[in-house]
């Protein structure tokens, strides 16, 4: 039987099922599930809400009920009995595997987890300095280095390779003020490299999407390791998705239970319809820019505090609020002050967030468990502070807890720095954004929207030397 060992987190999951089902009112919105035969008329408001940018078998995402669709698979039925390397094949290949499909799967994204070039590589970047989104984002970029040969496959000069021994720098030969800067290329002799491209290692390809799932895990936890000062440590190939990254994270194999809720966290941020970092990872592959490319916009797109960078923002809300006699005052303010309370509200969901559902009750299992008390006194500000927000802005504009609320918690409890809440995000949105890619592939046209043209016209230049009068610069 799958997870016999926690059963008490599949119990915590089918609970939050059963009271999200005897919660909602089930029936799909038409306008988001009917076949479209283009060109549509749809009511697009600011942000492109409500604009429909494809079709899309993948996911789905109920927003007047709170229900969220892999597949056609309720997530929560997929939190109960399956993991994520499953869901990640669920995802990009649009049906479960079969046991020989899922070893096989299982066997490749092994294979990914050790990128010692890109590691290797990324430590002689100052990443104890960079932001941990930014760190992630360069290894995204050196994986495609270390993966596809794309890079390699380019026109090289016929020329003797910069190296790191300094006599066999160019300068030596090439004197300043010679015609070509000293490390420019003579495009006249030039030889092809590499010739071992082919799709197999295609950087828009299946192999790209799995190397991307394995290859940003790695990267992710050696991000971290490096910015406390440790040696990134080495996959190990007999542990799961989630227990190989908790490993790499932390240097120790997680306990059954930590393995499985770090499990839970990623099948439930592993893909969200046409959110910012999708709809960013999408654009860059529209253009038959590849894979590599398109999953790092999809890494600085959720960095911002508005998407995935909202965790971590949530873990320094409470611990700014600091305790539970402070929300009240805390929260008055803030709303007289117009702020958005971080973890809340939804562009699509106006209902409570599937994702809270089963986030909020493995927090409150994790901090019951641990013996740090202060994790227990930021749990209650943070259910103290829910508890407000939807008796207000719930009522009055269907403000509820999202993804973000709870998982920094749960995160946290399991000894992850804040600073890597949002990579975490991205480690498990690269199934997603890669199995979108990959759909959106196949009947590809460029995404290219409009503008409204709002300014002047027929102005007549007026050379520098003859503008009068200071005009305060538009921002
Ligand atoms: N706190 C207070 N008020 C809010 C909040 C909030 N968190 N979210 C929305 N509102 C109000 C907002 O002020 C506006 O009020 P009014 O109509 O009176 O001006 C109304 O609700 C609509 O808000 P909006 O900003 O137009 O909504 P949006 O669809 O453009 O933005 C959002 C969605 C998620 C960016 C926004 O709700 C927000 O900023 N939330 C806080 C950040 C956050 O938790 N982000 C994670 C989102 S879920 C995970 C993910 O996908 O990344």
């Amino acid at each position: 039987m799958p997870h016999s060992s926690t059963q008490e987190i599949t119990d915590i999951i089918l609970k939050a099922a059963n009271k999200a089902r005897q919660e909602i009112k089930p029936g799909q919105e038409k306008s988001f599930t009917n076949p479209v035969k283009w060109p549509i008329d749809c009511l697009v408001g600011p942000g492109l809400e409500g604009a429909i940018a494809c079709e899309s078998e993948i996911g789905y995402v109920n927003g007047s009920s709170g229900e969220l669709i892999y597949r056609g698979y309720n997530v929560f039925d997929l939190c109960a009995y399956s993991n994520f390397e499953e869901v990640s094949y669920l995802l990009i290949h649009g049906h479960l595997p079969t046991a020989v499909q899922f070893k096989k799967f299982k066997k490749d994204l092994v294979s990914y987890r050790f990128v010692p070039k890109t590691i290797r590589t990324l430590m002689s970047f100052p990443v104890e300095e960079m932001n941990s989104m930014a760190a992630l984002r360069l290894g995204s970029n050196l994986l495609r280095r270390e993966f596809s040969y794309v890079d390699q496959r380019t026109y090289r000069p016929d020329y003797p390779p910069i190296s790191s021994d300094e006599d066999s720098i160019p300068m030596e030969t090439r004197p300043m003020g010679e015609k070509h800067a000293i490390y420019e290329f003579n495009n006249g002799k030039i030889t092809q490299r590499n010739n071992k491209f082919s799709e197999l290692n295609s950087p828009s390809g299946l192999k790209s999407c799995y190397q991307l799932i394995s290859g940003v895990a790695a990267v992710a936890a050696a991000v971290s390791r490096m910015r406390q000062g440790h040696l990134p440590i080495e996959a190990d190939p007999e542990l799961s998705h989630a227990a190989n990254l908790l490993y790499m994270l932390t240097g120790r194999k997680p306990t059954a239970v930590e393995e499985r809720i770090m499990d839970v966290a990623l099948i439930l941020h592993a893909d969200h319809g046409m959110n910012a970092s999708t709809f960013a990872t999408m654009v860059v592959a529209s253009t038959l820019s590849d894979l590599y490319f398109a999953v790092g916009s999809g890494i600085a797109a959720l960095n911002g505090p508005l998407h995935g960078g909202a965790n971590e923002q949530v873990l320094h809300m409470l611990e700014k609020i600091g305790s539970v006699n402070n929300v009240k005052d805390w929260y008055q303010k803030a709303r007289s002050r117009k702020d958005k309370i971080m973890g809340f509200g939804h562009r699509v969901y106006k209902a409570y967030d599937p994702r809270a559902r089963v986030l909020g009750p493995l927090a409150k299992y994790l901090v019951e468990k641990s013996e740090n008390k202060r994790s227990l006194e930021l749990f209650n500000v943070a259910t103290e502070l829910e508890k407000k927000v939807v008796d207000t802005l719930g009522v009055e504009k269907k403000i509820f807890p999202n993804v973000d609320f709870y998982s920094g918690i749960v995160y946290s409890c399991m000894g992850i720095p804040a600073d890597l809440f949002t990579p975490i995000f991205a480690v498990s949105r690269v199934s997603g954004w890669t199995s979108r890619v990959l759909e959106y592939l196949k009947n590809n046209r460029i995404f290219r929207p409009r503008a409204v043209y709002v300014g002047q016209f027929d102005l007549d230049y007026v050379p520098l030397n003859k503008r009068k009068g200071e005009k305060s610069d538009k921002k």
